[in-house]
């Protein structure tokens, strides 16, 4: 069990440190950043810590309607909580020669969701993100932000993405068009015009590496496929490409914003019970053309085909993948990683909770109203104090 850490009640920055921890769709870890913002942003330490395969199995049968569901959420909701703090306190224990304890201005928690339904119905309308914020704030001694997405959803928008405002701050330019894309199990992208008068897009593009995953694991028990190498084999599968694209979801408008409610093993097994003949590496590579063609359609659609497009998250990795953008975008000035930016893709996303953090602690706002669709900008989260 955790106890209290020990208080460090001596400097050992003259930064303002925030850290963000985020654990997101894939389940494949707990990223930790601890970053600052003034007088510019600098990333001090990070890292990604194991989810025990039981935990990880309590989430995934939480993310789809089950019994017993309150009871399992009650005990999850905690558990989870003692391993964010477990590992905010590692993280912290393990630079100690670079920052102290007390240095820590806040941390900024996503929590993991177990459900987001962003229906146009406002009854129906929630997002669940669990991981106890009040045990992480008694278990690390340090103001916890949790709970960044339920007030915009309250204000009529999506709940998601998030992201979008961060990237605008850090990774704008004025004279280039740009395109971060977020390639977790879900990928989103931000599109930052150079004219910085034009309004902020954002929006979840559909699956990103949720079916590849899937996928993989059902046919070779793996967790991904490393690089995209075993894709990168196979062949497009025109028919069932041009079938899983014909999803509404793929033309709707945005706002918008999805997840394993939709995008899930059981959604493409029916989507192939016509395809009995195709090979399993085939429906890998049709899988990994669905990511890419879904996310390049949009850039191109937004006016974005010339701008230079930066990839974070998991996907970033996977070269396969990064090579089909590359030839879907063939105008692109640039198709690389965000590591090109200074900020390695896979801490991207837990910097940009630190900086919600940041945002909630200062009393401004976190999400983008442009992006989400809510009726205005609002301070997100709910502050819980050591
Ligand atoms: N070396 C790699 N090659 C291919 N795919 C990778 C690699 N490393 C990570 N990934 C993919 O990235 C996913 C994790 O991405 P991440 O951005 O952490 O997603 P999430 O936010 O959903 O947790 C993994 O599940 C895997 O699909
Ligand atoms: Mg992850």
């Amino acid at each position: 069990m955790n106890t209290l850490p020990a208080k460090q009640l001596t400097p050992k920055s003259n930064r303002r440190i925030y850290l963000g921890v985020m654990s997101g769709t894939s389940l494949d870890g707990i990223d930790i950043v601890a970053v600052s913002f003034e007088p510019d942003f600098k990333m001090l330490s990070s890292a990604s810590y194991d989810i025990p395969s039981d935990i990880k199995d309590l989430i995934l049968a939480l993310c789809l309607p089950g019994d017993n569901e309150i009871e399992k959420m009650g005990h999850l909701d905690v558990a989870l909580a003692q391993l964010y703090a477990k590992y905010c306190n590692q993280l912290i224990d393990d630079n100690t020669n670079i920052f102290s304890r007390c240095d820590v201005c806040a941390i900024g928690l996503h929590g993991q969701t177990i459900r987001h339904r962003p229906l146009n119905d406002p009854l129906h309308n929630f997002s669940l993100q669990i991981g106890d914020a009040n045990t992480v704030a008694e278990l690390t001694g340090i103001t916890t932000i949790a709970d960044f997405r339920r007030r915009d959803l309250a204000a009529g928008g999506q709940g998601a993405p998030l992201v979008p405002a961060f990237h605008q701050s850090l990774f704008s330019h004025i004279s280039n068009d740009r395109v971060i894309v977020n390639i977790g199990g879900m990928a989103n992208i931000t599109l930052l015009a150079k004219d910085n008068t034009q309004p902020l897009i954002g929006f979840d593009t559909g699956p990103g590496n949720v079916l590849l995953d899937a996928w993989i694991n059902k046919c070779q028990e793996k967790a991904y496929d490393l690089g995209g190498a075993w894709a990168h084999t196979g062949t497009v599968n025109k028919p069932l490409l041009k079938q899983l694209l014909t999803l509404p979801y793929f033309q709707q408008d945005y706002p918008k914003s999805t997840g394993r409610e939709q995008f899930n093993l059981s959604w493409l097994q029916q989507q192939l019970s016509e395809y009995t003949g195709l090979s399993d590496v085939d429906i890998q590579c049709t899988l990994v053309e669905l990511t890419a063609i879904t996310i390049c359609d949009q850039v191109s659609r937004q006016a974005f085909s010339m701008a230079q497009l930066f990839v974070c998250g998991g996907g970033a990795k996977n070269s396969f993948l990064m090579e089909r953008l590359d030839a879907l975008l063939p105008d692109a000035a640039i198709v690389t990683s965000t590591k090109a930016l200074n900020l390695a893709p896979d801490w991207v996303e837990a910097s940009a909770f630190a900086w919600l953090a940041k945002q909630t602690l200062a009393g401004l706002n976190g999400n983008c109203m442009t992006v989400t669709g809510a009726k205005g900008e609002r301070v997100l989260g709910a502050i819980y104090q050591p």
